[in-house]
C-alpha cells in the first residue's frame, strides 16, 4: 500500500495521470444500516464521493495520483476524515489532500444566508498538507494550503510566495500548483468575494517562471477554465452538489451532476484536462 502522503510519483510510460476530487463535503461517517433522516445532506455527500471514485477508477485510464483540493468535510470531526482515508487508502493509489476553508471553519446555522452564519475556527487535520512537494520524472507538482482558520475566503500567503519562489527557480520542470481556493475571478460575485487573497502579488512573482504550467482548484463547486501568463487555471466541480457559474448571488446549480477532473501531464510539459460527471 502507498503510504501517506504521496511524495515521488514513478509511471511506466512519460506521463502522469492525475485524477482531482474536491469538495467532498462529509458530514458525518455512516453505515449502510444508518437510516437516520437527520444525515440525510452527510449521507448524498458520502455516497457520492464513493460512487465518483469508483467511476473514475473504473475508467480506461491509469490513474497515477490521486489529488484531492480540500472541503473534505463540512463539519471538522476527525472520524469522518478516518473513513475518507480509509476509502482512499483502499484505493492503493498514492495520494494527498489540502485542507479548504471547511476543513478549518465550522459554520453555525447553515441554514440562513452567508452574512447572518456564525463561523467557528477549528485546527486542521494534521493529514491535510501545506507547501508539499510531488516529485515525478518530468514534472513537480506543488501543494499550498490557502486556507484561514475561521474564514470563508483564503489566501496566499507572502511565505507561500517565496516558498514557491524557491522552488520555481531550483527546479526546471514544468510545474503544476494545486491549492482550494480559486485565483482568478469566475465573473460570480459572491464566490469571488471568497477567492484567495493576495493573488495579484502571486501572479506578479509567477511571472519569470515559464515552467509553471498549471494551477488546480476547488472552492467554486463548478467547471472553469482560464488563462493568465501562460499559465492555465482549472476550476473542478464538487463530488457532490454544485453551485451556478455566473450569478452574482449564491445559487445551487441543480441541473450540474458530481463530478471530477483528469489531468494528463505529458514529458514535454503540455497538458490534457478534462471533467467526467457522475453517470445516472
Ligand atoms: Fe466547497
Ligand atoms: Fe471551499
Amino acid at each position: 500500500m502507498p503510504s501517506y502522503p504521496a511524495n515521488k510519483i514513478n509511471t511506466p510510460d512519460e506521463q502522469i495521470n492525475i485524477l482531482q476530487i474536491t469538495d467532498l463535503h462529509l458530514s458525518t461517517p455512516v453505515t449502510a444500516d444508518d437510516s437516520s433522516s437527520m444525515y440525510s445532506d452527510g449521507m448524498v455527500c458520502q455516497r457520492s464521493f464513493e460512487s465518483i471514485l469508483q467511476q473514475a477508477l473504473s475508467k480506461d485510464i491509469r490513474c497515477d495520483l490521486i489529488i484531492v483540493t480540500g472541503d473534505l468535510v463540512s463539519q471538522v470531526t476527525s472520524t469522518i476524515y478516518d473513513h475518507i482515508f480509509d476509502v482512499l487508502q483502499a484505493t492503493h493509489i498514492p495520494f494527498a489532500c489540502i485542507a479548504g476553508n471547511h476543513d478549518v471553519t465550522d459554520e453555525s446555522g447553515k441554514d440562513l444566508p452567508f452574512s447572518q452564519r456564525k463561523l467557528i475556527a477549528r485546527p486542521a487535520d494534521s493529514r491535510l498538507l501545506s507547501r508539499h512537494v510531488i516529485e515525478t520524472e518530468y514534472w513537480q507538482l506543488l501543494l499550498l494550503d490557502s486556507s484561514i482558520t475561521g474564514k470563508i475566503a483564503g489566501e496566499i500567503t507572502p511565505t507561500d510566495i517565496d516558498w514557491l519562489c524557491k522552488r520555481l527557480s531550483r527546479c526546471k520542470k514544468p510545474a503544476l500548483i494545486a491549492l482550494h481556493h480559486h485565483i482568478i475571478p469566475l465573473d460570480s460575485d459572491w464566490i469571488d468575494t471568497h477567492m484567495a487573497k493576495n493573488t495579484e502579488r502571486f501572479w506578479e512573482h509567477m511571472l519569470p517562471f515559464e515552467h509553471l504550467k498549471v494551477v488546480i482548484s476547488g472552492h467554486t463547486h463548478q467547471e472553469q477554465v482560464r488563462q493568465r501568463q501562460g499559465v492555465t487555471v482549472y476550476s473542478t466541480p464538487s463530488t457532490c452538489y454544485q453551485f451556478k457559474p455566473y450569478e452574482y448571488d449564491f445559487a445551487y446549480d441543480e441541473s450540474a451532476l458530481p463530478g471530477y477532473r483528469w489531468l494528463q501531464l505529458a514529458n514535454n510539459g503540455t497538458v490534457a484536462s478534462w471533467v467526467e460527471r457522475l453517470d445516472t
